[in-house]
C-alpha cells in the first residue's frame, strides 16, 4: 500500500505565521506539524509515502525529510500547483500508485488514541473498497458528515452542510483501493472549483463499497486551521507528553518500533538533538541512556 500527504494548501487563515513557510511544517508543540500524518501512515504499515507540496514549499520539505532512507522508509515528492481540491491528490499521483492500493492523510490532520495502531493496521488489510473515519464534533457544518441508518451503516456524506445530518465530521485521513485513480478522473470541480474528497466517498458509497470506522470517546482529532486550534493542539501534545514522559508522533521513534530502523540507527539520529530533550528522548528508547 502507498501513502499520500497532502501538503500543498495556502494555510492563509495562519498568515501571517504561515506566509514565509508552508502551515504543514510549523511545530505543533515540538516537531512540524507533518510529523503527526507521518507517524499515522506509518503506524498503517506504510513505508512508501509521497508528499504533495506546493512548488515553492518543496525544497522546505526535502530538508526536514530527504528521501527517508534514515526512518527505513521511502519519501517522494509531487507538486501541486494550484490548490485544485484533495481528491485531485490521485490524479497528480496515479504513476506513483501504479496498481496499489492508498491511504491519503491531509498535512494538518493530527490524530491520537489508545488502539489507533491496530485499527490502522486492520484496515490497511483491506483489499477493496474505501474506509473513512467518523467522530462525533461540535460544529459538523465545517466538515464532511456522514449520516448513519438504525443499524450504523452510512447512509448520506455531504459536504460542509448548512443542516447536518448528523454531528460526525469524516476525517482527513482515507483508505482507497486502486480504483479511486479511475474515480478521481471522473469528478467535476464543485463551486469551490475544487475536486471534492466527498463527491470521491460518494461514488464508493454508492457501490456499498465504504466503511465507516468510529473514532469513539477518549479519541483526538485535533485541528490546527486556526491560531487558536494550532496552539491547543500544541498544548494537548505537551500536556500528554509531560504527564507520561512520552512523545506523540516523534517519528524516529515510531520508525523504530515499527521495526523500521535498527536501535543504532536511532541513536544515530538522536545526535542531530541530543542538546536538547527531543534528541535525549530517543536516545531513552533506543535504550542507549
Ligand atoms: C476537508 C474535506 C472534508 C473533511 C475535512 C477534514 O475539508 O473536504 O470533507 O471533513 O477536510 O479535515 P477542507 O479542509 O477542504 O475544508
Amino acid at each position: 500500500m502507498k501513502g499520500i500527504i497532502l501538503a500543498a494548501g495556502s494555510g492563509s487563515r495562519l498568515y501571517p505565521a504561515s506566509l514565509p513557510i508552508s502551515k504543514i511544517l510549523l511545530p505543533v508543540y515540538d516537531k512540524p506539524m507533518i510529523y503527526y500524518p507521518i507517524t499515522t501512515l506509518l503506524l498503517a504499515g506504510i513505508k512508501d509515502i509521497l508528499i504533495i507540496t506546493s512548488p515553492y514549499d518543496l525544497d522546505n520539505f526535502k530538508r526536514l525529510l530527504g528521501d527517508g532512507t534514515q526512518l527505513g522508509v521511502k519519501f517522494s515528492y509531487a507538486i501541486q500547483e494550484v490548490p485544485r481540491g484533495i481528491a485531485d491528490s490521485f490524479i497528480i499521483a496515479k504513476n506513483y500508485i501504479g496498481q496499489d492500493s492508498v491511504a491519503l492523510i491531509l498535512g494538518d490532520n493530527i490524530f491520537h488514541g489508545f488502539g489507533f495502531s491496530s485499527m490502522l493496521k486492520e484496515v490497511a488489510k483491506r483489499k477493496k473498497g474505501a474506509t473513512v473515519f467518523g467522530y462525533q464534533v461540535q460544529d459538523p457544518d465545517r466538515f464532511g458528515v456522514v449520516e448513519f441508518d438504525k443499524n450504523n451503516n452510512a447512509i448520506s456524506i455531504e459536504e460542509k452542510p448548512k443542516n447536518p445530518k448528523s454531528n460526525y465530521a469524516i476525517t482527513g485521513l482515507y483508505f482507497y483501493d486502486n480504483k479511486v485513480v479511475e474515480y478521481a478522473k471522473t469528478l467535476k470541480p464543485s463551486f469551490r472549483g475544487e475536486l471534492e474528497i466527498t463527491d470521491l466517498n460518494k461514488i464508493y458509497l454508492k457501490k456499498n463499497d465504504l466503511s465507516v470506522e468510529i473514532l469513539g470517546r477518549g479519541f483526538a482529532w485535533l485541528d490546527t486551521g486556526t491560531f487558536e486550534s494550532l496552539l491547543q493542539a500544541a498544548n494537548f501534545v505537551q500536556s500528554m507528553e509531560v504527564n507520561t514522559g512520552m512523545k506523540i508522533a516523534a517519528i524516529e521513534e515510531v520508525s523504530y518500533r515499527m521495526g523500521n530502523i535498527a536501535s543504532w540507527e536511532l541513536v544515530q539520529l538522536a545526535q542531530k538533538y541530543k542538546q536538547n530533550g527531543y534528541g535525549k528522548y530517543l536516545e531513552k528508547v533506543a535504550g542507549n541512556l
